[in-house]
């Protein structure tokens, strides 16, 4: 692949839950000014985009994803200028900016749906989907995402209907064959757009359109036989179309939540759809080599035919942190950040875990998310003071450990895990093979994922050991360790043994 491809394929995206990242109006919920304030940290880190997650005006019933005005900052946030400075100062250190659009559903207090819940003959009726029945059966089985067993409909006393939620009763999804919202919400993407944003992370965007008809399914909360999917695959083109058409390679990440890698290719189309869509299985694979090398197989089987460019995700907003899933092992977390920055395609890191955070333990009387993900969401520590560089008590609990695990005694340790993963960007950025190489098995032992990335002259060996035991392999030529997840032996040629629980980067001359 030529060095000239477009910069999101080469490119180590930062995930910025914004509530949690940094505070300065002392309210206790982070800012966009308080991302502003660290963006040399990011440019130091090494990292190439942020990804914030939603700031505009909302209720927050879903702290965010329930948008009541998808062209306005919530003043919780701060303001549209706010946000310009913010993408201004980020692109002058080359740190590009993505956004999260919710298309699939508003908030209830969106204007749109006050208006389309205030009498069935509305004009803005018909952008919310509405169904007849009677009030005591719903009109299907699908189930409400974090609303404990609950139907995905709420009954409309004063006109007398059903409206769809695929997520709370708050969230309302919107009616996407309407013409009228696919055409309010590409407005939306050009009011970003022509603020700079350089992409959009698409918030469930596999289930815009629903099926016909409503049918009963097999599993009501996730099953994809409740949406019409060559309809959504004719949206996103629609949006693919719109970001084409501004300078600059802007980008389009979507969450598409099915768990088939075949289903999730499907979503870059034939190069018409998608840029990048996130596939998660592997972020829902246990810590083992087996498994970890079938889940990358099948994205070199799916993506590859189709020229998809695959993405990476161990850890963010909502689920477990990666070390906390994988049992709290420093040493575990090390290695997988050796293979989230060294595997094939775009890594998304989620902020926090280049400190090595494990998810804050929430006591009931503090937890706030419907859907129990308080605990991945925990403030993030700058610095081992009391408050640890937040103007006042944060809005939830801090994670385990924040006097050692935070960014200032971090940044002072070069053996911490922010320096492991300084170095390995650092690594990433000066190696053609790992940034945009082929990938390509090695044999390896029981437990261990051996693969090399070449681009022309530049070649890599990754060595990732799942176990607790040292293995020892044989990688064939000249090799000097680069980056190792404990440190030991960079710089130095390679032993040729893997230590347990150790990650390896080499360079083959
Ligand atoms: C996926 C988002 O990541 C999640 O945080 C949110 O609750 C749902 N979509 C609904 O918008």
């Amino acid at each position: 692949m030529p060095e000239s491809a477009p910069w999101w394929k080469s490119a180590v995206v930062y995930q910025i839950y914004p509530r949690s990242f940094a505070d300065t109006d002392g309210d206790g919920i982070g800012d966009l000014e308080g991302i502003r304030r660290h963006l040399d940290h990011l440019q130091w880190l090494g990292v190439d985009a942020i990804w914030i997650s939603p700031f505009f005006r909302s209720p927050m019933a879903d702290f965010g994803y329930d948008v009541a005005d998808y062209c306005d900052v919530d003043p919780i946030f701060g303001t549209l200028d706010d946000f310009g400075r913010l993408v201004h100062e980020a692109h002058e250190r080359d740190l590009r900016v993505l956004i999260d659009w919710v298309p699939n559903h508003t908030s209830d207090q969106h204007p749109w749906f006050v208006e389309s819940r205030s009498s069935r003959d509305n004009p803005k009726r018909d952008w919310y989907i509405w169904v007849d029945g009677s009030p005591d059966t719903p009109p299907d089985n699908w189930k409400a995402a974090f609303s404990a067993g609950a139907p995905a409909w709420t009954w409309d006393e004063r006109t007398c209907q059903w409206y769809l939620h695929l997520f709370l009763a708050q969230q309302p999804d919107l009616n996407w064959r309407n013409p009228e919202v696919v055409a309010a919400m590409h407005d939306t993407l050009r009011f970003w757009l022509d603020r700079g944003v350089d992409g959009f992370r698409m918030d469930v965007v596999h289930a815009l359109v629903k099926r016909e008809g409503f049918p009963d399914v097999d599993n009501p909360w996730l099953s994809t036989d409740r949406f019409d999917e060559p309809a959504v695959h004719e949206r996103i083109r629609g949006f693919r179309t719109l970001l084409d058409g501004y300078p600059g390679d802007r980008v389009s990440v979507g969450e598409v939540f099915i768990l088939s890698t075949a289903r999730v290719a499907e979503y870059y189309g034939n190069n018409d759809e998608l840029h990048l869509a996130f596939n998660f299985p592997p972020l829902f694979a246990p810590w083992e080599a087996a498994k970890w090398r079938k889940r990358v197989d099948r994205v070199v089987e799916e993506f590859d035919p189709r020229g998809a460019w695959p993405t990476w995700v161990l850890s963010n907003h909502d689920n477990p942190r990666h070390r906390t899933r994988y049992g709290g092992s420093e040493a575990r977390a090390r290695a997988a950040a050796v293979l989230l920055l060294t595997l094939r395609g775009t890594p998304f890191l989620y902020q926090g875990e280049e400190l090595g955070l494990t998810d804050a333990e929430v006591p009931p009387e503090r937890q706030v998310d419907p859907g129990g993900r308080d605990g991945c969401r925990a403030p993030i520590p700058w610095d081992a003071s009391p408050l640890h560089g937040w103007p006042g008590d944060p809005w939830l609990p801090w994670p385990p450990e924040p006097d050692t695990r935070n960014a200032e005694v971090e940044r002072d340790d070069a053996g911490s895990v922010l320096h492991l993963y300084r170095r390995l960007l650092a690594a990433r950025r000066n190696s053609p093979a790992l940034r945009l190489g082929d990938w390509a098995p090695l044999p390896s032992p029981d437990g261990v994922l051996a693969y090399q990335r070449v681009l022309e002259d530049d070649r890599r060996v990754v060595i990732v050991n799942f176990t607790d035991d040292s293995h020892p392999l044989d990688v064939a030529g000249d090799c000097a360790v680069e980056v190792a997840s404990d440190g030991v032996g960079e710089g130095e040629p390679y032993s040729g043994t893997v230590d347990g629980n150790q990650a390896v980067v080499l360079r083959r001359s």
